[in-house]
This record gives structure tokens, sequence and C-alpha cells, in this order.
């Protein structure tokens, strides 16, 4: 709750991520994740700790339909840990254990028009820009453009290779 009570982290994520950000709403959320976890649902969401707290999150919403096999990944960590190369390690993990599961053929993230940091972290990873989808996105009063980012199997082991 300290960390995601902040109106910069809001922006930057869909409505369902609530400002102000609540003790109610903390407990809620890891209530949640934990019953998705015991119940084997491939919705789920894991904590990033930084130095013994909880500093952020990152979760994974499977797309529906013919988008099935899909995985919309979603992330965030808190103000005060930003710029030591924390979420591009956490993606990386994340992405990898993603792949460990033959379920998923891609991996995806959309960064809204203004956030660039979040295009770099999942381009330091070996995610291709692939597109701007226009004011696809209605976020703080506003029109905003969605970018939209995917990973496939073979770019994350292209990425490995060229960074090895
Ligand atoms: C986006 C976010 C997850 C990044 O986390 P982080 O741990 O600070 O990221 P890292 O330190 O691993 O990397 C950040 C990169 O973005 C770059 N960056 C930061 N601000 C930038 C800006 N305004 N323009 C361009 N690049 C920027 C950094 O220089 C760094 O790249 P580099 O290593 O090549 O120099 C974090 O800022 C955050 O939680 N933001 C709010 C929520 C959010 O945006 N979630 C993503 C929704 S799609």
């Amino acid at each position: 709750m300290r960390h995601a009570n902040d109106r910069e982290i809001w922006v930057n994520l869909l409505d369902r991520f609530p400002h102000p950000y609540t003790l109610k709403d903390a407990g809620e959320f890891i209530e949640l994740t934990r019953e998705l976890a015991e119940e084997g649902d491939r919705e789920i969401a894991v904590g990033i700790e930084v130095d013994g707290e909880l500093a952020g999150s990152i979760g994974v919403f499977p797309g529906k339909d013919v988008h099935a096999r899909v995985a919309i990944i979603g992330y965030w960590l808190g103000r005060k840990y930003h710029g030591r190369g924390i979420m591009t390690e956490a993606i990386g993990l994340w992405v990898d254990h993603l792949f460990t599961d033959s379920h998923w053929m891609r991996i995806e993230a959309d960064a809204f028009g203004w956030n660039p940091a979040s295009g770099r972290v999942l381009e330091k990873n070996g995610f291709v820009k692939e597109g701007i989808r226009r004011h696809a996105v209605w976020k703080d009063h506003r029109p905003t453009d969605a970018v939209v980012y995917g990973l496939l199997r073979e770019d994350r082991k292209r990425h490995k290779e060229s960074n090895s």
C-alpha cells in the first residue's frame, strides 16, 4: 500500500488498479492472487521483494477467445526503487518462467504513450515494439495511445544469445 498509493503509478496502469490505494485494496489483491495460485489459474500475480519489503508486482492476464494463448503482462514498482534495473531484471525472470508453460505462444504488454520507461524495460528483454494503437485508451480523463510490445519465444532466444 505504501508504494502503490501513488498517482504516478496509477496513471500508467489500467483502472482496475485503484487510486487512492488503501490497505483494504492491498489485502484484497493479495487474497485474490493467493486464491488464483491455489486454483492453478493462469491469471496470476507475483510480488517483487526489494530490501525485505514488497516493492511492486507483475501480473499476467490470459487473453480471451482466440487470444487465449497470449499472456498479457502488467507491472509496477514503488517509486523509490525506480532506475535501479529492478523491473528489467524482474521481467526477464518472469518471461522466462512464463515460457516454461508451453501454453503461451506470445507475451504482450501495452505501455501508454507517455511512458517510455515501460517500453524500455520491455525492449531490454527482447520485446518488439509492434505498433501504436492510437487513442485506444481513456486514462486520466484524456485519450491516450497504447504502444504495443510483443515477445515470441524466438525473440527471447535471440535476445539472450545476442547478450551472452
Ligand atoms: C516502468 C517501471 C516499471 C520501470 O521500472 P524500473 O525498475 O525503474 O526500470 P529499470 O530501472 O529496470 O529500467 C528503466 C529504463 O527506462 C529508462 N527511462 C526511465 N525514464 C525514462 C524516460 N522518461 N524516457 C526514456 N527512458 C526512460 C531508464 O533509463 C532505463 O533504461 P536504461 O537502463 O537503458 O537506462 C516503473 O517506472 C514503474 O513502476 N512505473 C509506474 C507503473 C508503470 O509504468 N507500469 C508499466 C505499465 S505498462
